[in-house]
């Protein structure tokens, strides 16, 4: 079977109704980014960082997975499929892939704000434990945090993540501006040969000098229009 990494961001769940982060009206114009997203704005006001999260795992609750998330699950049918992906929702399992790895967390679980990575305190909570408080603790006793990959933190994924786009066959990019780093740069780590596909509605800056096939269209769109090339190549 090809290998396939499927990069995506949140533009993949846009058509879910969860915002991105840089389109406008983004979540990073509604919500400073210095103030929800960093260890320091966390340290100076855990309240609201913690208020923050619990809306958006709330959130996670209303929406559902859309037909993009779906086809990329289908590619499992005919394709070893690894998601390797920057979103913190659990959309991508909730359409049935199987092997998701998460570069920035995951809403769904919670862990120490002591020792955020180590895998003892990392806990997914119960739909009915979506709300934390200040006061809830880890089981090291710390005060428990969202298991988010905030600005400034490592992201202890990217080198599996970097082991498997090193591997693909095909790679393919859905709903992300490529602003970020280290994830947009996870696809130097691709072959000569491996064959790139990028799908998004927008025009999106890609930083490395390959042939990238662009796709210019919505995620479930794109992903449509992907699987017809796919089966006439
Ligand atoms: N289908 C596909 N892509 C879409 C759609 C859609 N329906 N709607 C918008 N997009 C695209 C936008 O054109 C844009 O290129 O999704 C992309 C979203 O970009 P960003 O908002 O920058 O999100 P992302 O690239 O995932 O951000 C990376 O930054 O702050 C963070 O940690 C956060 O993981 C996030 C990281």
């Amino acid at each position: 079977m090809k290998k396939i990494v499927v990069l995506t961001g949140a533009g993949m769940s846009a058509e879910s109704g969860i915002s991105t982060f840089r389109d406008a009206g983004g979540l990073w114009d509604q919500y400073p980014v210095e103030q929800v997203a960093t260890p320091e704005g966390y340290a100076a006001n855990p309240k609201l960082v913690t208020d923050f999260y619990n809306a958006r795992r709330k959130q996670l609750l209303t929406v559902e997975p859309n037909e993009g998330h779906r086809l990329v699950a289908a590619l499992e049918k005919e394709y070893e499929v690894t998601v390797v992906t920057q979103n913190v929702d659990n959309l991508h399992e909730r359409a049935g892939s199987t092997h998701v790895i998460h570069l920035h967390g995951e809403l769904t679980k919670v862990t120490s704000s002591q020792n955020p990575n180590d895998p003892r305190q990392i806990r997914e909570l119960l739909p009915e434990e979506y709300e934390i408080k200040i006061g809830d603790k880890a089981a090291d006793g710390s005060q428990l945090r969202p298991f988010i990959v905030w600005f400034g933190e490592s992201v202890p994924n990217i080198e599996v993540a970097a082991d498997y786009v090193g591997e693909a066959d095909i790679v393919i990019i859905i709903g992300t501006s490529l602003n970020v780093y280290p994830a947009a740069g996870l696809l130097y780590y691709t072959k000569d040969k491996t064959d790139i596909y990028l799908i998004d509605p927008a025009e999106v800056k890609v930083p490395y000098d390959r042939y990238v096939h662009v796709i210019q269209k919505g995620a479930s769109e794109g992903m449509r229009e992907l699987n017809d090339l796919l089966r006439t190549t």
